[in-house]
């Protein structure tokens, strides 16, 4: 079976075609940035607009790099919620057109449960049931899975989200749009232990997050200093460094609580903040030194992409006997453990 994945919750536009025996086919992604840039942020208009644009390139794209024709597409999957609407309606409607058009079922995908599909990409693939860490510029979750639809929120972040906190900081320390992986850059040249930020939420029982408190921190620090003379570089590194240390300190000690009440033995992580080699290195020495084993997507799967929207997809392929419906599907907000199992 072939599908074709779609992705435009936010601001990256991409599209896959996955097979079940030869895997990935096709993978594109096209990035907003250059875009959003000058605004410091995602404007939702322009990114409905660009995703307009770029999305049928894309998918023609995808067919010639892999030699496909559209009658070889078993299905058509794409990002349905949560996210921006304007953009979502964007990949719902071309998606479903062409599924329509083809004869072949629209599957809309839930964009979460598909970041933690993410790992299903890889080899070796974790095994069910995990718990799974969702950290994105909008979500903070720790979730248990016991399969496909099964999801059990066991935590998530009662204000700003880890992506969130880090593109604000970084924002605040001068650093261009998106900031998270700017941030994370010069935080690898700076010191972790220069200043000591608070770890808000750590010694609460529970295994809800809070990063606003963190990010205030840094801001009257930064401010502080500033007000002496003009932060050189490497204060500024400093500063980054110690903030990320901060938010993995407080990611990793969430992940080594909820793996001790759940007694579940894998961790996967997925979404953008995945992507930070601090996170990473730090969670991979604390669950190998308690025996325990965790999986990354790679760099491209952490992010927002069609790739994981096709793995969803393929599992949440509808049975023989289901009614096909093309009516157009895009939520902004949509609960995880609304999802049935598959
Ligand atoms: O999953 P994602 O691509 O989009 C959604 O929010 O759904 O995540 C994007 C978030 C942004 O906040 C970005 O700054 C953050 O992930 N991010 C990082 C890194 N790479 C991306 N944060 C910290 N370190 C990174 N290396
Ligand atoms: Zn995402």
């Amino acid at each position: 079976m072939i599908i074709l994945g779609v992705e435009t919750s936010c601001d990256e536009t991409s599209v896959a075609l996955l097979d079940d025996d030869r895997g990935l086919l096709a993978h594109l992604v096209h990035s907003q940035i250059a875009i959003h840039a000058p605004f410091g942020g995602v404007v939702p208009e322009l990114a409905s607009r660009d995703h307009i644009r770029k999305l049928l390139p894309l998918v023609r794209q995808a067919l010639e790099q892999s030699s496909l024709r559209s009658s070889d597409i078993d299905g058509v999957a794409y990002t349905a919620g949560p996210g921006l609407i304007g953009a979502l309606l964007v990949g719902a409607t071309v998606a479903t057109g062409l599924a329509a058009a083809w004869r072949r079922p629209a599957i809309p995908v839930h964009h979460m449960e598909a970041h933690l599909l993410a790992p299903l990409l890889e080899t070796p693939r974790p095994g069910f049931p995990f718990l799974a860490l969702l950290v994105s510029g909008g979500h903070t979750l720790l979730v248990a899975v016991g399969g496909v639809g099964d999801y059990r929120v066991l935590g998530q972040t009662l204000d700003d989200a880890a992506g969130e906190a880090f593109d604000k900081t970084a924002k605040m320390l001068g650093l261009p749009y998106p900031g998270g992986p700017q941030l994370a850059r010069l935080a690898g040249t700076g010191r972790p232990d220069r200043f000591r930020f608070p770890r808000p939420m750590l010694n609460r029982a529970g295994l809800d997050f809070s990063f606003s408190g963190l990010k205030t921190a840094v801001v009257l620090e930064a401010r502080q200093l500033a007000a002496a003379r003009p932060l050189e570089e490497s204060v500024r590194a400093d500063l980054a460094s110690s903030f990320q240390e901060a938010v993995v300190d407080i990611l990793v000690a969430r992940c080594l609580r909820a793996l001790e009440q759940t007694s579940l033995t894998r961790l996967v992580v997925a979404g953008g903040v995945g992507a930070n080699q601090r996170l990473r290195q730090r969670l991979r020495d604390e669950l190998t030194a308690r025996g325990r084993e965790v999986y990354y997507p790679r760099h491209e799967f952490c992010t927002d992409n069609a790739a994981m929207v096709a793995v969803a997809g393929r599992r949440r392929f509808p049975s023989r006997d289901a009614t096909r419906s093309y009516a157009i599907t895009a939520r902004a907000r949509w609960d995880l453990e609304e999802l049935a199992p598959a």
